[in-house]
């Protein structure tokens, strides 16, 4: 496994590989997990060639405290990585990434405008930036992202599509901890009682799912956030039963389409999101 820190090195060693060969990329921003690994897993099983970036990207933070309280360990990143089969490391400094501002401005609609996009403005914009720019760099045949976060999946999926990039995006199921919370580089954040607390999260959304046939959606989405609200140690930010494909929320079960429940929630500063198929 080879460490690159610069956009030239890196493509010096992918012209080494030889250019018919297809790439397998998994962009990160480190502090890497179980979630991750089975990314690369993946990634490794489907392509003869794999890159893993590790960058946290300033562009996507719209909280300055978020960006500095963001877990960083290369040194541990590494050595998880290490045997997993990926073949290149990519872990540039920012100014590798924006050697200049980024003005560009994506336009994603009504994807954008809902949940995430809504509660973290400039954030999708951000990832947009970094993800074409990184595509652009790695010229991956396929790249991979985790499904808990779903919306930044079907931004990038509309990036992709806005810029006929030659790219296959491959969603990746949710890994969760044992206690059911999803796997997140914020986890590392929380205290050990506020980690046992949040396990919550993902208890609530799958009983919701269960008691879907009972309830109505609105009945369902007052439901999940009262549940979890009980919670001396959580606050929910927004529980909304969406569309897979348009990401706008639904208002009857019989609506055509299959449905998820997406959630944030605040556990003190930390902010985690989560979903559940309906
Ligand atoms: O999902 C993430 O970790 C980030 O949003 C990504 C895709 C690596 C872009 O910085």
């Amino acid at each position: 496994m080879i460490l690159v820190k610069t956009r030239s090195a890196l493509s010096e060693q992918l012209q080494l590989t030889g250019n018919e060969v297809e790439v397998g990329f998994v962009p990160t921003m480190g502090a890497l997990h179980r979630g991750h690994l089975t990314l690369v897993a993946r990634a490794v099983a489907e392509n003869p060639v794999v890159v893993v970036s590790i960058f946290v990207n300033p562009n996507q933070f719209n909280d300055p405290d978020d960006l500095k309280r963001y877990p960083r360990n290369l040194e541990a990143d590494l050595k998880l990585l290490e045997g997993t089969g990926c073949h290149m490391v990519f872990a540039p400094e920012a100014e590798e990434i924006y050697p200049g501002p980024d003005n560009r401005k994506f336009n994603f609609g009504k994807l954008e405008t809902v949940m995430e996009g809504k509660h973290r403005p400039g954030h999708f914009n951000g990832v947009a930036q970094v993800v074409s720019k990184l595509f652009d760099i790695v010229q991956p045949r396929r790249a991979y992202f985790g499904l808990k976060d779903f919306q930044q999946l079907a931004i990038i999926n509309a990036m992709v599509k806005q810029l006929s990039l030659p790219v296959e995006i491959v969603a990746c199921d949710i890994v969760r901890e044992e206690s059911g919370l999803a796997m997140s580089s914020r986890n590392e954040l929380l205290s050990p009682e506020d980690r046992k607390e949040a396990a919550l999260i993902n208890q609530t959304l799958n009983r919701a799912a269960e008691l879907a046939g009972e309830k109505t959606v609105k009945e369902i989405e007052n439901w999940v956030t009262e549940t979890i609200n009980n919670s001396p140690a959580l606050t929910v930010e927004y529980f909304e039963v969406v569309d897979n494909e348009s990401l706008q929320r639904i208002g009857n079960w019989s609506e055509e389409g299959e449905k998820t429940g997406c959630i944030a929630v605040y556990c003190g500063k930390i902010r985690l999101i989560d979903n559940v198929r309906f």
